[in-house]
């Protein structure tokens, strides 16, 4: 197991929005949590990373409870843990090139040389041209943006990348192109990816197992399977989408 939840809770106030929680991901997985909106999906992903912190219960990486790690901790827990948020929040004013290398400089003392290689390997790993190394964000499209977000995380070697709703606001070929992207990165790298999405065709695509949040409790937690069988009236409803 890389990463396991344990009766993990988590209130803003008085509302509970994680209840209980408890699933575990094994290393080279590719696991999605579905959930209809507001049920807790992004809260738990951030609880991974330390940006919330539960109030009860434990998050196992590795073994170690990380909810109580320090800032210093922490940090090391980020550079295994490459997220990828919904919106690519690149830098505007940097090329494409400086948006991949910003945390290699950040965060180790690679050589230029070897930034550039790093460059070049994660490059053709998310199909991306040469070309595009000396632009600004704004001159590509929305899909190669997305693409260089994931680029930008991949080339720090995370072992557990995160997304958040990857393909939200795509176009259908665009969100199979990115589907298969994460699919074809997670072999390659040999990372643990945890997708948090509303697309339960995706996840039939590419997922192993399956984690359905409602209301901030777990309906359903097995492999991609055995959901097709679950009879939970929100499961169904989720799968009616793929199969009307
Ligand atoms: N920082 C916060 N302070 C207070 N409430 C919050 C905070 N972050 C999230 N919430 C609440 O927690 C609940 C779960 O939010 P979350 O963002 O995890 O939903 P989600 O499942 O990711 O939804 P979506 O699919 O729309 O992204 C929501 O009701 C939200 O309003
Ligand atoms: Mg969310």
């Amino acid at each position: 197991m890389i990463l396991e939840f344990k009766n993990l809770t988590k209130k803003f106030g008085e509302r509970t929005v994680l209840n209980s929680i408890h699933f575990s991901i094994k290393k080279s997985e590719i696991v999605f949590i579905l959930g209809q909106s507001g049920t807790g999906k992004s809260v738990l992903l951030k609880s991974i990373v330390g940006l919330l912190k539960p109030e009860v219960g434990e998050i196992l990486f590795k073994g170690s409870n990380i909810v109580n790690f320090n800032e210093m901790q922490m940090q090391e827990i980020r550079k295994k843990c490459g997220m990828v948020f919904q919106q690519p929040a690149l830098f505007d004013s940097l090329t494409i090139y400086e948006n991949i290398a910003y945390g290699l400089r950040r965060h180790f003392k690679y050589t230029e040389e070897a930034i550039q290689d790093k460059i070049q390997k994660v490059l053709s790993s998310v199909h991306l041209e040469q070309n595009i190394l000396q632009k600004k964000p704004q001159q590509v499209s929305y899909g190669m943006q997305k693409r260089v977000s994931l680029a930008r995380t991949l080339v720090l070697e995370p072992e557990i990348l995160l997304f958040d709703e990857p393909t939200t606001g795509l176009d259908p070929v665009t969100t199979t192109a990115i589907n298969r992207l994460i699919k074809e990165v997670s072999i390659q790298y040999k990372t643990t990816s945890v997708v948090v999405s509303h697309d339960m065709k995706c996840a039939m695509d590419i997922a192993n197992r399956v984690i359905f949040l409602d209301k901030g409790s777990v309906i359903f937690a097995g492999p991609t399977d055995e959901i097709k069988l679950n009879e939970h009236p929100l499961v169904r409803g989720f799968f009616q989408e793929v199969e009307p």
